[in-house]
C-alpha cells in the first residue's frame, strides 16, 4: 500500500538487521488493516543506540522494536521501563509517549503465553512442573511467562550452570520454585513434567541437533520449541510421534508483535492462518 506524508512510523532496531522478519510481519498487518503507516528496518550499531533511540521522538516515530544485540542495553536509555522488563533484564518494545518520553517493555513474555494458549488450549499451570532447556535471553521470557501463569515448579537445565543460577536468582518469585539442573540430567528431569520448553538454539537450522530422550516425559505433557526455523524441529517431531501435544515457535514470534502494533498504529492485529502462511513463505524464500 502506498504511504502518504502523514504516515505513522515505527521500525526495528538491531545490528545487523537484514535477517529480521518483523518488517514482513508488521507490513502484513499494515496492509491487512489498510493503515497509512510504515515499519522499517533500522540498522543501529551498539555505540549509536542511545543517539538513535533519542532521535525517535524528533523524527516523529511512534516507537520501535528492539532486537539483538540491544535488548539489554536499551533498558537504561528508557525514561520509563515496565517493572516486568526490568526484572527479566531485557526489553523489545519502545513506545514514544505523548510527552516524548521513551517507554520500554518486553512483549516476548506475552508472545510465549499467547502462543501456548492458542496452540495448547488444554494446558494449565496445574498440569505439573515445567522443564525449561536453556538460560539465555529467550529463556528469561519463557520462565517469566510460566511463573506468571502460576507454574509452581520450573526445572531449569542449562549447559552453563552459572547462567541458569543467575536466571533463577533474578526471576525468583514466591509462587514459583526454580530449580537448576546440569545439562547431563536433561532426560531424568522430564519425569512427571507437565510441559517441556526448548529455549536453546539447538535444533535450529545450521545448529547442532538437540539430543534428548523423551522416554521419561508423560505423554500428556505439552512440548514447546521456540526455535522456528525449521518450523517442525527434531524435538517437535519426536514429541508428536509419541503423542505429546506440540507447540511450534512461529506463534511466539507473531504474537510478540501485537502489543507494539496496537500502540503505534491503533489497530488490534490478529495471528491468523493467512499470516502464518505469509511468514512461512518468507522463510522459504530465504533459503
Ligand atoms: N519464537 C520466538 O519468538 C523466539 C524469540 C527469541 C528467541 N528465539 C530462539 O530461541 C533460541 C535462543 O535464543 P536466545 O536469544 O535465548 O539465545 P542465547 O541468549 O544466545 O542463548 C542460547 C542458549 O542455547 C544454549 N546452547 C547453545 N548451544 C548449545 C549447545 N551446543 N549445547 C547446549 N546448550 C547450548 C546456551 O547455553 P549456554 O548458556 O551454556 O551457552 C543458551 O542457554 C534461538 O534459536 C532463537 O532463534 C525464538
Amino acid at each position: 500500500m502506498a504511504i502518504t506524508g502523514a504516515a505513522r512510523l515505527a521500525g526495528i532496531m538491531g545490528w545487523p538487521i537484514a535477517h529480521s522478519r518483523s518488517p514482513a510481519l508488521h507490513g502484513f498487518w499494515l496492509h491487512e488493516h489498510g493503515i497509512d503507516g510504515a515499519y522499517v528496518p533500522l540498522a543501529v550499531a551498539p555505540d549509536r543506540l542511545e543517539q538513535a533511540l533519542r532521535a525517535l521522538p524528533a523524527l516523529g516515530f511512534r516507537g520501535c522494536n528492539i532486537t539483538i544485540p540491544h535488548k539489554r542495553a536499551a533498558l537504561r536509555i528508557m525514561d520509563r521501563v515496565d517493572p516486568f522488563a526490568q526484572r527479566i533484564g531485557a526489553m523489545n518494545t519502545v513506545i514514544v509517549a505523548p510527552d516524548g518520553g521513551l517507554e520500554g517493555s518486553n512483549t516476548d513474555v506475552f508472545g510465549f503465553r499467547e502462543n501456548l494458549r492458542e496452540q495448547a488450549p488444554g494446558w494449565r499451570a496445574s498440569c505439573g512442573p515445567a522443564v525449561v532447556l536453556g538460560a539465555g535471553g529467550a529463556a528469561r521470557s519463557v520462565v517469566a511467562a510460566l511463573s506468571t501463569a502460576g507454574v509452581a515448579e520450573i526445572r531449569l537445565v542449562n549447559r552453563t550452570r552459572d547462567r541458569a543460577e543467575a536466571l533463577a536468582r533474578d526471576l525468583a518469585a514466591p509462587e514459583t520454585r526454580i530449580t537448576v539442573h546440569p545439562w547431563e540430567q536433561r532426560n531424568e528431569v522430564l519425569a512427571a513434567a507437565g510441559l517441556l520448553a526448548n529455549t536453546t538454539s539447538l535444533g535450529m537450522e545450521n545448529e547442532p541437533p538437540l539430543e534428548i530422550n523423551l522416554a521419561p516425559l508423560p505423554e500428556t505433557a505439552v512440548v514447546v520449541d521456540i526455535v522456528y526455523v525449521p518450523l517442525e524441529t527434531g524435538l517437535l517431531a519426536a514429541a508428536r510421534r509419541r503423542g505429546n501435544p506440540v507447540v511450534d515457535g512461529l506463534g511466539m514470534l507473531l504474537h510478540q508483535g501485537r502489543p507494539g502494533f496496537a500502540a503505534w498504529f491503533g489497530a488490534e492485529p490478529q495471528v491468523t492462518p493467512a499470516l502464518r502462511r505469509a511468514m512461512l513463505a518468507t522463510f522459504a524464500g530465504a533459503h
